[in-house]
């Protein structure tokens, strides 16, 4: 049991117990198309298998943990407080790209963060510790993009901010040592997985009412097109012989049920943002393919390949 290493926008840490209710009693490798922070990945630790996610950074970022987690590290360790002064030895001690001012170093950050969507040059390990770096110093951890897809989140106040997460980064790393990690769309699985693979997806949320804003985990979003399209591929790698399981938004209940899967509203709410406000809580459903008869307990899952 590993802890993850980002905050990420729908982390499922308070669904584990109810997830790992509907895994199959065995299966062989473990996917995860739509990997996020990934807290059921982690905490299930399993061997072969892959992880997938459209946004680039955030897989960049997972690639460095499995290959470079000491070097990560070291950088992560040579970062200042947010609050400090701008480096000026490094680029945008003063001015951001639109010519004003930037007032710390963590403004410095982010502007060094955002080379990528700007078409600038940048190093893959550096950009990797940006990520991290930002997700541990800004508001809420939130991960949010603009239309140009540059991180737009301000900082956060700690008391204490702590970005270096030396342990967990070299726990993680060696949890992804045989993983594969991919940065398509999810249709990848397809193919991919094999009859007695295990894929767990868990989409952005359909939202339960027009003003909730579950679909803004980056530029690209995930529309209602898409949840019909993952409902098809759900239904397709069921054909296929691999087993399923999804948590998704109570408002898509009715469709899995259409589809032929096993569907429980879990009833438990939860918010994407701190505020709990009522406006962002959402019934929640795990479907699944897997037969109550099939399922195992907990302790006594057999992943086989270990
Ligand atoms: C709800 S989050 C996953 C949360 C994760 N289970 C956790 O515990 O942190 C959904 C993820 O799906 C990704 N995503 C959105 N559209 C996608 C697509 N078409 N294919 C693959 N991943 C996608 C988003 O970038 C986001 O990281």
């Amino acid at each position: 049991m590993v802890d993850p290493v980002l905050k990420w926008a729908g982390g499922k840490r308070q669904l584990l117990d109810k997830l790992y209710a509907r895994f199959p009693a065995k299966f062989d490798r473990y996917h995860e198309p739509m990997f996020g922070g990934g807290a059921l990945f982690f905490d299930l630790e399993p061997g072969a298998g892959s992880i997938n996610d459209t946004n680039p950074r955030l897989v960049n970022f997972y690639r460095q943990v499995r290959d470079r987690p000491d070097a990560l590290v070291d950088r992560l360790d040579s970062f200042a407080d947010p609050d400090s002064e701008p480096d000026t030895s490094r680029a945008f001690a003063d001015t951001t790209r639109k010519e004003t001012g930037v007032e710390n170093y963590y403004y410095q950050q982010r502007e060094l963060f955002n080379r990528r969507p700007n078409d600038e040059p940048f190093d893959s390990l550096d950009e990797a510790a940006l990520l991290l770096y930002l997700n541990r110093t800004c508001y809420n951890g939130l991960y949010r993009e603009n239309q140009s897809g540059e991180f737009n989140v301000p900082v956060g106040r700690y008391a204490n901010p702590d970005w270096v997460r030396r342990d967990e980064i070299r726990s993680a790393g060696s949890v992804l040592e045989s993983t594969e990690i991919l940065n398509r769309d999810l249709e990848y699985i397809r193919e991919y997985a094999a009859a007695g693979d295990l894929v767990y997806f868990d989409p952005p949320y359909e939202p339960m009412s027009p003003t909730a804003q579950f679909t803004d985990y980056s530029a690209e979003g995930f529309g209602q097109q898409d949840q019909q399209r993952l409902v098809e591929l759900a239904q397709q790698l069921t054909q296929n012989g691999v087993h399923v399981v999804l948590s998704n938004s109570g408002i898509m209940a009715e469709m899995y049920d259409d589809a032929g899967f096993y569907v429980d509203i879990e009833g438990a709410t939860r918010s994407i943002n701190s505020d709990a406000d009522n406006r962002d809580e959402v019934d929640e459903i795990i479907a699944t393919n897997v037969a109550p008869t099939d399922r195992g307990d907990r302790e006594h899952i057999e992943l086989g390949n270990h």
